[in-house]
This record gives C-alpha cells, structure tokens and sequence, in this order.
C-alpha cells in the first residue's frame, strides 16, 4: 500500500463491513431509564453504541460493526461532564442532536439514548468508578479524573440500558483497554469489542474534536498519523527503533506553523497500557497526543512486535 493511503497501512484489521442502511426506519428516542425499560423485552440480542454525539464516520462504522452482531443496536448520545476538565471543552462541545438522530436513523439504529445531565446525575455523584494504575497514565496524566468519568458513565448506560455487547473505537485505545478492565475486574457480563479507528483520506483520524481545526491547523495535525506510520514502518526494529522513527516526524511537526505540540508519545502494552521494555514481543500500541491551537488530538496504532 502506498504513502497516500495511511487509512490501510495504520489499520491492522479490516473497518467493519459496510451494511445497506435501513433507511429511514426511526428509532425509538429513550431519554430515561425507565422509557430504557419498557423498550428492553423487545431487543433480543442488545449492542449499545456509547457516543457523546456529534457523529461522524467513524461512529457510523461502530454502528454497523454493532448491526453485524446482535438483533437490536442502541446508540447513546450523552456529553458527559464528569469526563471533562475545568478548563476543557465541555462547554462547547458540539451537540448537533437532530443531526444525530436522522444519522441513527440512517444506520438503522433501533433505540437513542439521549438522557438529560439532570438523569444521569439527579443529585451529587458520590460513589464513582476508579481506573486504577492504568488510568493514572497518558491520558490519565494529562486529564486527571477523565478515566474515572468514562468509566463511571460507561457503568451508569451498561446498568440503564442493559446490553449484552458494547461496542468501542479503538482510536481511543486507552478508553478502550480501561473498559475492557473494568468489565473483567466488576464482572459486568458485557462483551466489550473493539473496532479499528477510521481515517480520513489524509490519514487524520475521525474525531468529532477535528471539526475545531483551521485548514492549517489540520495540515500540521497530520504529523500524528504519519509519525505513527514512520512508527510501524519501523516496527521491526523493536521499540528502540519505533520511538525514534516516530520522535523525528514529531520533532519536526514541533516547528511547523501553526506548531504540534507533543503531550506524549509512548510504546504500550495492549492490555496493561505500561511502557514496554527494549526487548518486548507481543500486542503493543503506539500511542500520541498532541495540541495543535487549542486542540488536543489523540491518535494510535497496534503492533504487534
Ligand atoms: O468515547 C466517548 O465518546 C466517551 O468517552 C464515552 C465512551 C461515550 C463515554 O462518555
């Protein structure tokens, strides 16, 4: 596969296969738990698709992913506070519900879950979901609390909307990997699966964040998906050789106009999400967050070395 195509060389695995949409089917819209119940003995088989909106391509493949697997899907739309920062972008996150809905009515999406803040937290949340040692680091790092959010509301819509599959990108493979731990360690009984991160054609991975970039700002984003494919280009070289060859993309994105500025870049462990040593084999993530402007953009790719 060529430079031009990044989409294919950074994905290992093939995008779920593409389903002729059931068009125009509307979903039932839930916006409490117990409108969730009374729609629950017709679903049989339950996916749940956990979004906080504003949906994109890459929500849209989780959605057939999820058609492919079960006989009902239902899609959440949710804009968590508990996951955001005080100086994050909570506020202006986008919130195109309308939008939304007629893009579940598209993927043949029988049920929206689109509860208000006010349901989900009717009061203060005292008791919340704790990551453990692997949602102290990366992602953990930079956004404090940000694991603890995802995986109190993740807990909260298994509980309300009772799913039998529930269905994740691994573009946010971090998320992904602490979901994954804590349906095993609180033995939650959901199977959690993983769907390969969709690219735009200049290889950016789709991100509902990618709409706050100017045309130069997403110019000097793509440094994140090219020093990840410098990264697997060089994966037989071991970690030494992966970092190295991803640091020098990164380092020269670092003075571009506008600038990339690297929060990390680290080689992980695909399940404990800890650093790997020089002679590691086995499942391991590339993994990058960067700013460009005020955006903070994440991006990854599987190896397996
Ligand atoms: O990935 C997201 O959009 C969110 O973190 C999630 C899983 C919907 C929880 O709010």
């Amino acid at each position: 596969m060529s430079e031009q195509d990044p989409q294919g060389r950074l994905n290992q695995q093939d995008p779920a296969p593409a389903r002729t949409p059931a068009a125009g089917r509307t979903p039932a819209v839930a916006r409490t738990p117990e409108e969730l119940a009374r729609l629950r003995p017709g679903l049989g088989r339950l996916a749940l698709v956990p979004t906080m909106g504003a949906l994109h391509i890459g929500h849209r493949t989780l959605i057939a992913a999820a058609r492919e697997q079960a006989d009902s899907v239902a899609v959440s739309i949710f804009v968590n506070p508990l996951q955001f920062g005080p100086n994050e972008d909570f506020d202006r996150y986008p919130r195109p519900l309308d939008a939304d809905l007629a893009a579940c009515a598209e993927e043949g999406v029988d049920v929206v879950y689109a509860p208000a803040v006010e349901t989900m937290y009717p009061g203060e949340q005292m008791v919340t979901v704790h990551p453990g040692r692997m949602g102290g680091v990366l992602e953990g790092e930079f956004r404090p609390g940000f694991f603890d959010g995802v995986l109190t509301v993740v807990a909260k819509l298994f509980h309300m909307v009772r799913p039998d599959l529930a269905f994740f990108g691994q573009k946010d493979a971090q998320q992904l990997a602490v979901v994954r731990r804590m349906v095993r360690d609180l033995g939650m009984g959901v199977a959690i699966v993983g769907v390969p991160t969709v690219r735009d054609p200049d290889g950016l991975a789709t991100s509902s964040r990618n709409a706050y970039l100017s045309p130069k700002e997403r110019e000097s984003a793509l440094a994140l998906s090219r020093a990840l494919l410098a990264g697997a280009d060089a994966s037989v070289t071991g970690p030494v050789g992966i970092l190295s060859a991803a640091r020098a993309v990164l380092a020269a994105a670092a003075t571009a106009a506008p600038p990339v500025s690297v929060d990390y870049l680290a080689l992980v462990d695909a399940q404990s999400f800890t650093e790997v040593p020089g002679d590691f084999r086995g499942d391991a993530v590339l993994v990058v967050a960067a700013r460009v402007g005020e955006t903070r953009l994440i991006d990854n790719v599987p190896l397996t070395l």
